[in-house]
């Protein structure tokens, strides 16, 4: 059998770092048992070579034409970007499998008028053009290919001179100068950094699919995070219709943006009203809900809070939560037994954010506290009511974030009275007309406002 002249190499799978040995614990992350062996071709080039770059002066760059931003066409999509597609920027656009990812690729393709080129290695050209044709996605300027090798993919690009080049997915893509099979983290990181390359020699778009699965997290697209200057997730789930796209990060934009999307039978559609999207199921003659205006990005979306409270059957009760910290919640309850003498220790709680939405903004607090409460008196809730704040270890309700956006939304969708915390009302510079705040700073007084 030839021998393949090849070297051992030792990756880890946390932060893609190799290391000439074994370790338990990798040397530069600090993870155990995260080394994994790899064979490594001799013949790998090392590095692009070649001559060193200069440096330019600012002045000289800002001088230069500034660049243009690539609109999508999908509004959405365009402010989770940052205005839109930029020449020579990598983004990595990941989310669980059957999510929507490929979906998306396809539909900003038609915004391109110069050429574009949509590399799967999952499908055939055949199945991604029949698709293509149900998104009603026809562009002249499209080139389907089911190429698997980076650098056959490199070969194209050179061909036919593209300016976005989608690669559905990283996972599926490998090179010849490594031994080691697609997927794996070596090869992720060698044609990530191809790829990588391709978009700033080439000053071209390039996004890169990635999936998202259970054990995959950390070995898969977690690793190019580092390398692209925009990652994208698509949230959602299975019991859902609705895809959340949100920024992680973002090299030239606000990150954390989210954009809202439907996925209907020909495709992702917007949603361009989500507050209404979130709120259109409630009922509010339960105890239990409230609302709150969270902040995603610089948009503020009304979610429903929902809180059961009920006599736990076994010793230990249960604490349930979907959509928020669980141990936020777990203080939230300590607060609510210590400073407003609700009894908790005996009962089960279950906490959920309606429509799958993931908050993680302090501000909930108020909102979450205020429907546990509701649930736990079994009082209802005056309606039209919206909570902002964060509450603290004391009961105390602290200032939040951009309370006059936040206010705004709920006023739009006709909510007439705020409780919000007083050190922010205080502040505001003109309160809108047509809606009540009242600014509260503890957590009883809004108690007292509300039951
Ligand atoms: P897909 O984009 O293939 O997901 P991913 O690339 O993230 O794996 O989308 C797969 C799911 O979306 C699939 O279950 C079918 C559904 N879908 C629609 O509901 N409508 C559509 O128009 C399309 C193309 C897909
Ligand atoms: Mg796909």
């Amino acid at each position: 059998m030839p021998q393949l002249k090849s070297k051992t190499v030792y990756l880890c799978s946390a932060c893609g770092n190799d290391h000439p040995k074994w370790h338990g614990q990798c040397p530069s992350c600090n993870e155990w048992g995260t080394l994994g062996e790899f064979k490594v071709s001799k013949k790998r080039k090392k590095g692009s070579g070649g001559l060193a770059r200069d440096s330019r002066k600012l002045t000289d760059i800002l001088q230069g034409d500034e660049v243009k931003r690539i609109p999508t066409g999908i509004a959405e999509m365009d402010r989770v970007l940052g205005g839109g597609l930029l020449p020579g920027s990598l983004i990595l656009l990941g989310g669980n499998p059957g999510i929507g990812k490929s979906t998306l690729a396809l539909q900003i393709l038609p915004a391109f008028t110069k050429q574009v080129l949509y590399v799967s290695a999952e499908e055939s050209e055949e199945q991604i053009g029949l698709r293509a044709r149900r998104l009603n996605v026809n562009s002249d300027s499209l080139h389907l290919s089911s190429e698997n090798r980076i650098e056959g993919i490199l070969d194209q690009v050179s061909l036919i001179q593209p300016e976005l080049v989608v690669i559905d997915s990283i996972q599926t893509v490998f090179s010849d100068a490594l031994d080691s099979l697609p997927g794996s983290v070596s090869q992720i990181r060698e044609c990530g950094q191809q790829l990588l390359q391709l978009a700033k020699q080439r000053n071209i778009a390039v996004m890169i699919i990635g999936h998202v699965t259970k054990e995959g997290v950390i070995a898969g697209p977690k690793m190019l995070e580092h390398m692209v200057d925009i990652v994208l997730y698509i949230e959602g789930d299975d019991r859902h219709d609705h895809r959340i796209l949100r920024s992680a990060k973002n090299r030239f934009g606000t990150s954390n943006e989210v954009g809202i999307f439907q996925m209907e039978s020909n495709g992702l559609i917007e949603v361009k009203n989500p507050s209404e999207l979130f709120l259109a199921e409630r009922r509010d003659d339960i105890s239990g809900s409230t609302i709150f205006p969270s902040l995603e990005g610089s948009r503020p979306i009304l979610v429903e809070v929902q809180a059961l409270v009920s006599n736990a059957n076994f010793g230990t009760p249960q604490r349930n939560v979907n959509g928020f910290d669980f141990k936020r919640l777990a203080m939230l309850l300590a607060v609510l037994e210590k400073r407003l003498g609700t009894h908790m220790g005996t009962k089960d709680v279950f906490v959920n954010l309606v429509g799958g939405l993931k908050v993680d903004d302090p501000a909930a607090d108020l909102a979450v506290i205020t429907a546990v409460a509701s649930s736990a008196r079994d009082k209802l809730l005056p309606k039209s009511v919206i909570l902002i704040g964060e509450v603290g270890l004391g009961g105390e309700v602290r200032s939040v974030s951009r309370l006059e956006a936040r206010i705004n939304e709920a006023k739009s969708l006709g909510f007439k009275t705020v409780i919000a915390p007083t050190a922010n009302v205080k502040r505001m510079k003109k309160s809108p007309k047509g809606i009540k705040i009242s600014g509260v700073t503890n957590v009883g007084e809004a108690f007292h406002l509300l039951f």
